[in-house]
């Protein structure tokens, strides 16, 4: 095991209505939940897997902006924009977005309304600066568990998306690898899978073997999610740690 790591955030609300400016406790619920998913201190954590860990890493609401100004870590734009799709324009203020901060120095995380069901999406480690970092839907951002008068939408009101998408930031895959039985997710503690989960099957079995449908990297229900496995961490860890592309972070 390693130390902690620490990831400065910020979080960039982009709303069209009202309501997308979500409240900045919508915004802290969000952090609380990915410090407790990722140290293995969530509530609904079991002992189903063993080999269930505790990533060591830990978020932080930027303190100081990019100019050394103090700031709470969250800015807000307001746009004419009503829908976002996943063409990287919400990170861009030439075309009704936000304009990332340093994204050597901090993980940005853009929140809006995507449409088209989309819960969110990632950009892996080794991509554009430009355009590095995580996107949210504003309603599956933060947690219906954390407070209340939050604009969130069942089944994925309880934050775990971000979750999931900071794994993709971590060079995590989808649990399945996106493929049948013969594509790995390149991790070897999580079980040979074919497809993606929805819902919260109890016994779903593929590639001849129990399908870990609480895994983050998986698609079930939030509810349903709430581990990543020791092989996962390494992998997370490996690109945070001396030599991986987010060092610097
Ligand atoms: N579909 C999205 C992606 O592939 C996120 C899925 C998140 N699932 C959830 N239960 N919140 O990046
Ligand atoms: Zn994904
Ligand atoms: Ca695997």
């Amino acid at each position: 095991d390693g130390q902690i790591i620490t990831i400065p955030v910020v979080v960039h609300v982009v709303y069209n209505t009202a309501q997308q400016n979500i409240s900045d406790a919508q915004v802290l619920s969000q952090i609380e939940v990915l410090n407790e998913d990722f140290r293995r201190t969530n509530s609904d954590a079991n002992n189903k897997w063993s080999q269930a860990a505790d990533i060591q890493v830990e978020f932080k609401l930027a303190t100081i902006d990019p100019n050394g100004n103090p700031t709470n870590g969250i800015t807000r734009t307001s746009t004419s924009v009503t829908s976002w799709s996943s063409n990287d324009n919400i990170k861009r203020s030439s075309r009704g977005g936000k304009d990332p901060w340093n994204t050597s120095e901090y993980l940005n995380m853009w929140v809006g309304n995507l449409g088209g069901g989309l819960l969110g999406y990632a950009q892996f480690p080794g991509g554009n600066a430009s355009t590095d970092g995580v996107v949210m839907g504003t309603q599956f951002f933060g947690s219906s568990d954390k407070g209340s008068g939050f604009f969130l939408s069942a089944p994925f009101d309880k934050g775990r998306t971000t979750t999931h998408e900071v794994g993709h930031f971590l060079n995590l895959r989808h649990i399945w690898g996106d493929g049948g039985c013969g594509v790995d997710d390149f991790v070897s503690d999580t079980p040979n899978s074919d497809s993606p989960t929805s819902g919260c099957p109890g016994n779903k079995t593929t590639c001849g073997s129990l399908d870990m449908v609480e895994n983050y990297m998986d698609y079930s229900d939030d509810a349903c999610m709430n581990l990543f496995t020791q092989g996962q961490k390494n992998r997370m860890r490996a690109v945070l740690e001396s030599g991986g592309a987010r060092r610097s972070l």
